[in-house]
């Protein structure tokens, strides 16, 4: 093994350059909580990344070279074509593979740190792992393997490689409680005996560990995913502070504590912006087999439906539009065709506004991000709370590939699975337009009540084709 010796871990420049990689990381973050700096905000967070991992790198006794290569080689091949070729509604999927990775790459690195302590003993070194190493191993042991495991099932489900659906298994809680209780009398167990540690055991809580993580995010369903992989994503920051204490570097206890704080803020965020608790995402099993009307493929309920024409006059003579992104926008890649739509809108003096759910589409600011890209002005990207007083004045609300985040239902049925969830209340506008190709559910699995009532209309379609061939009627008014 080669070994260059370099940096001292407790030198200033060490310390130095650990802080300037802290600054870009969290003013990084920062920016990136506004579209027109978030591009920047990346790229700075990158850069820290980089100054952190030259910076560690650099330090004494850092060796394996060839190995440390070859995965620097790996890992930017997989992250370049990756970044470059995943389509944007593939996101989530790749937040939670990108997640596992490093809550797997934690539990290694505590695993190896373990192996590491026992030879101290074997050789006489140190009579005892001491604590403050033990405790910080065992937890980013057991932390990183759930995360690990739990996020592959979330991939697996995004990526519909295994059902979606909440798979509810009799007794599935206590099981979960039980392996939870023996992992924690394991850990206490070997941290009590840590003068002689059973290798075994400690493979034991490892394997235990996986497969709590595969029974806590297997009965929940498609819909939560994107809560669980920040909730996962947290539990990954939190194992990855814990093996910079027993490491004792201090970056990956800075980055780490970053990543655990801002995944929890993120989760809560999201919970929130749904009305549900955590507790209620990770053990209700939601977002079940299509309930109800036309979801479960029974009598198709009465609604109205109308062409791209008749759409077209309706938007053209009105005077405020508020167009409504969800999903199905980011399937169908219609930004660009519905900022012409409002392009030749506003050419005719139609007020055009975006209205913005915080859990539009399947991650946050996904609607923000699209629609940026088709360069719609941010100040007419309106959030939720704001345009809803608008909405009585409003004189068409345009819903495109969207669905449950319009669902009256939320406000007005107590019994439905959203009930209480905020919404875009687009059915208090004069008139709806729904743009999609069915009346199939969106991800909750329910139907949606809005288009079936008096002021809405349905235009079945593919929305990016729909958008094109409302811009081109419009023009030709
Ligand atoms: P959804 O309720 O999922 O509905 C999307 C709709 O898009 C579908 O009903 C689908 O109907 C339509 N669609 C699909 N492809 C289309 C295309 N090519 N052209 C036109 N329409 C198309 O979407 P939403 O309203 O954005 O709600 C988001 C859901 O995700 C919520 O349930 C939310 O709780 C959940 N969720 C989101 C997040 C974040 S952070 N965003 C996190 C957790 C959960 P058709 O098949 O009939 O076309």
């Amino acid at each position: 093994m080669t070994t260059f010796a370099a940096l001292a871990p407790d030198s200033d420049l060490v310390r130095g350059l650990y802080i300037v990689a802290f600054v870009l990381f969290i003013v990084g973050v920062r920016q990136g909580t506004h579209p027109t700096t978030a591009k920047r905000g990346n790229l700075l967070a990158a850069v820290g990344m980089a100054v952190a991992v030259a910076t560690t790198l650099a330090l004494d006794g850092i060796g394996n070279w060839e190995l440390i290569i070859a995965a620097i080689v790996v890992g930017t091949a997989v992250g370049a074509v990756a970044s470059i070729r995943v389509q944007m509604t593939a996101m989530p999927q790749m937040v939670a593979l990108y997640n596992g990775v490093g809550g797997g790459a934690v539990a290694l690195i505590a695993w190896s740190e373990f192996r590491e302590e026992l030879h101290l003993i074997d050789d006489g070194t140190i009579a005892e792992i001491p604590l403050e190493i033990f405790v910080p191993v065992l937890f980013a042991m057991v932390v990183g393997s759930v995360s690990f495991w739990g996020s592959l099932i979330a991939f697996g489900k995004l990526q519909d490689l295994i059902p979606t659906q909440p798979v509810k298994v009799p007794g599935q809680q206590l099981i979960n409680a039980v392996l939870l209780v023996g992992i924690v009398a394991a850990c206490i167990y070997l941290g009590i005996n840590n003068d002689d540690p059973d290798q075994g055991i400690f493979i034991a809580v490892l394997i235990a560990a996986a497969i709590l993580g595969n029974l806590v995010v297997l009965p929940i369903g498609g819909a939560d995913m994107p809560v669980v992989i920040s909730l996962l994503n947290a539990f990954t920051g939190l194992s990855a502070a814990a093996a910079g204490f027993s490491l004792d570097n201090v970056a990956l206890i800075v980055a780490g504590t970053l990543v655990g704080s801002s995944g929890t803020i993120l989760t809560m965020e999201m919970a929130t912006a749904m009305n549900r608790s955590v507790a209620n995402i990770l053990f209700a099993g939601f977002g079940g087999a299509p309930a109800g009307g036309a979801a479960a493929g029974g009598e198709e309920r009465p609604h109205r439906s109308i062409g791209a024409q008749d759409a077209a006059i309706s938007l053209a003579y009105a005077d405020s539009v508020v167009i409504v992104p969800g999903y199905g926008l980011a399937v169908a890649q219609a930004q660009h065709a519905v900022k012409e739509m409002a392009d030749e809108l506003e050419k005719r003096g139609v007020t055009v506004n975006y209205a913005i759910h915080p859990v539009a589409g399947r991650m946050p600011g996904h609607m923000n991000v699209l629609l940026a890209e088709a360069d719609v002005p941010y100040d007419k990207l309106r959030e939720m709370d704001e345009i809803n007083p608008e909405m009585p004045r409003t004189d068409v609300a345009v819903v495109i590939g969207a669905n449950d985040v319009t669902n009256p239902a939320a406000k007005n049925d107590p019994d439905s699975p959203i009930a209480g969830m905020p919404i875009i209340e687009v059915n208090e506008a004069q008139q709806v337009i729904v743009i999609k190709r069915s009346l199939s559910p969106g991800f909750a699995g329910i139907d949606n009540d809005l288009f079936y009532e008096d002021n809405t209309s349905m235009l079945f379609s593919d929305a990016k084709a729909a958008a094109q061939e409302i811009a081109g009627e419009v023009e030709d008014l």
